[in-house]
């Protein structure tokens, strides 16, 4: 019998190589990386709590008749990412955190004091083509009022969008809010003679309507003829505004927010919506997107058996608003976790060095110590690859004098301190 062949060096190689890909259309966070999301979570939730909203929380993992049920538009249902369980259960990564929202709402809906404000930051998941803005896995800031069907809660979401955009030193002339309303959709949708079991496709429609080139023809298709298409596209463009949303506009501008504009097109994707719909568009004119948004889905409660309870919030991605603060120049710039970096001269002053660090750390300096053993310039050019502001260099002559110069590695000024004046001195130059 022949012996099996020894594989080859390639093949070998080969194998051993794993991907270092990320998995299609989801993103690895890497320092750099997570510190500008940490940027956008905590601009988002500070701003949250600054109205009041509470934080919450729930698993990625829901039932898939959660989003099989009239929760969410088929766009979302198409792209989910469904499975069976080992216990034959169908689970899906949710694609949005609404129904969830809803379900947890609807679930001790007799113990929650109303109106309730909640918010939270949760990754979602959609099966899209990967492409500017749109990823795999994203993940949304979602902020909700439920209990107010009156139209402060309207503007209070509103006006929430509006203050995250401004906390991050956006201006108002950066961006502008447009905003409709699904009953102005429902009152054209009855002169232009709509079929009510068509509207839901045609909303949709309607929504993708700036990235379709051959809209006209899809909505032809879809509301039964071009005489209807044209009747409904000439509804569209007549309608202006409403009293409704002109007394939106005078609620957000009393909140001191002022780039709101009516614009009949904007519809949204989801069946829920029912009334108020709006999405925060970039103005810059080579990225006039849509940033994020939201509206009043004042049914959606009623799935789960209950009373209906008004509800309105949106959703804000991290992927356009990241997009949004990079074109218009507004990242920060990055500061890595340490303050200070302790090098070590020679193995002798290690205990001391460690020690060191430790007393600083209780005065709340971030420190790391760099244990590269490694020539003291090689330490300090780490340090300043990482962008560590402030080094120290710890050998037998700073162990047994108690005496440390500092050096501010942008401006090259050198500071001896002993070891108790060294957070004092941290402190006040980074300001
Ligand atoms: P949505 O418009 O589907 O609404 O998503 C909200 C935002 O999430 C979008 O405007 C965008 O910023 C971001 N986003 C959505 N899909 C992707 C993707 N594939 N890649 C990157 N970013 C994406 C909702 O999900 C509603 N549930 C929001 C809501 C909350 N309405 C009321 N309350």
């Amino acid at each position: 019998m022949q012996k099996p062949s020894k594989p080859s060096a390639i093949d070998q190689s080969q194998r051993a190589r794993l991907s270092t890909d990320p998995y299609k259309g989801v993103r690895d966070f890497y320092p750099e990386d997570q510190f500008i999301q940490r940027y956008l979570f905590e601009h988002m939730e500070r701003v949250c709590e600054l109205f009041g909203y509470e934080e919450y929380n729930a698993s990625v993992l829901e039932p898939a008749e959660l989003y099989r049920s009239k929760t969410s538009a088929e766009i979302v249902n198409d792209q989910t990412y469904t499975f069976t369980d080992r216990g034959d259960r169908e689970v899906t990564l949710r694609p949005e955190m609404t129904p969830t929202f809803a379900r947890m709402v609807a679930a001790r809906s007799r113990e929650i004091p109303l109106p309730a404000r909640w918010y939270t930051i949760a990754n979602v998941f959609r099966y899209e083509r990967p492409q500017k803005g749109r990823l795999r896995e994203h993940w949304q800031l979602n902020a909700d009022i439920v209990g107010v069907a009156g139209i402060e809660a309207d503007a209070e979401i509103i006006a929430m969008a509006h203050a995250i955009m401004r906390s991050m030193g956006a201006e108002e002339r950066d961006f502008e809010i447009r905003v409709s309303d699904r009953r102005i959709l429902d009152a054209m949708y009855d002169s232009a003679g709509i079929d009510i079991d068509t509207r839901s496709d045609v909303t949709r429609l309607l929504d993708r309507r700036a990235k379709l080139e051959d809209f006209d023809t899809q909505l032809a298709a879809v509301v039964g003829g071009t005489e209807k298409a044209q009747a409904l596209i000439s509804e569209i463009e007549r309608t202006t505004s409403t009293a409704y949303l002109e007394e939106l506009r005078v609620a957000l501008e009393h909140m001191g927010v002022t780039n709101m504009i009516v614009d009949t097109k904007i519809t949204r994707g989801f069946d829920y919506y029912t009334g108020m719909v709006f999405e925060v568009f970039d103005t810059s004119p080579e990225n006039r997107r849509s940033l994020f948004g939201g509206g009043r889905y004042d049914n959606l409660l009623t799935l789960f058996g209950g009373d209906s309870i008004p509800a309105v919030g949106f959703g804000m991605g991290d992927v356009t608003a990241r997009d949004f603060l990079e074109a218009h120049n507004l990242l920060p710039a990055y500061a890595p976790a340490s303050e200070l970096m302790i090098c070590i001269v020679e193995p002798e002053a290690t205990s001391h060095a460690t020690r060191l660090a430790q007393d600083l750390r209780r005065e709340d300096v971030t420190v790391a110590v760099n244990y590269s053993g490694k020539r003291l310039g090689d330490q300090i050019r780490q340090a300043e690859k990482m962008k560590v502001p402030f080094v120290i260099a710890v050998g037998a002559k700073e162990r047994d004098s108690g005496r440390y110069t500092i050096k501010n590695l942008a401006t090259g000024n050198e500071t001896v301190l002993t070891a108790d004046r060294i957070s004092e001195h941290l402190f006040s130059s980074l300001g």
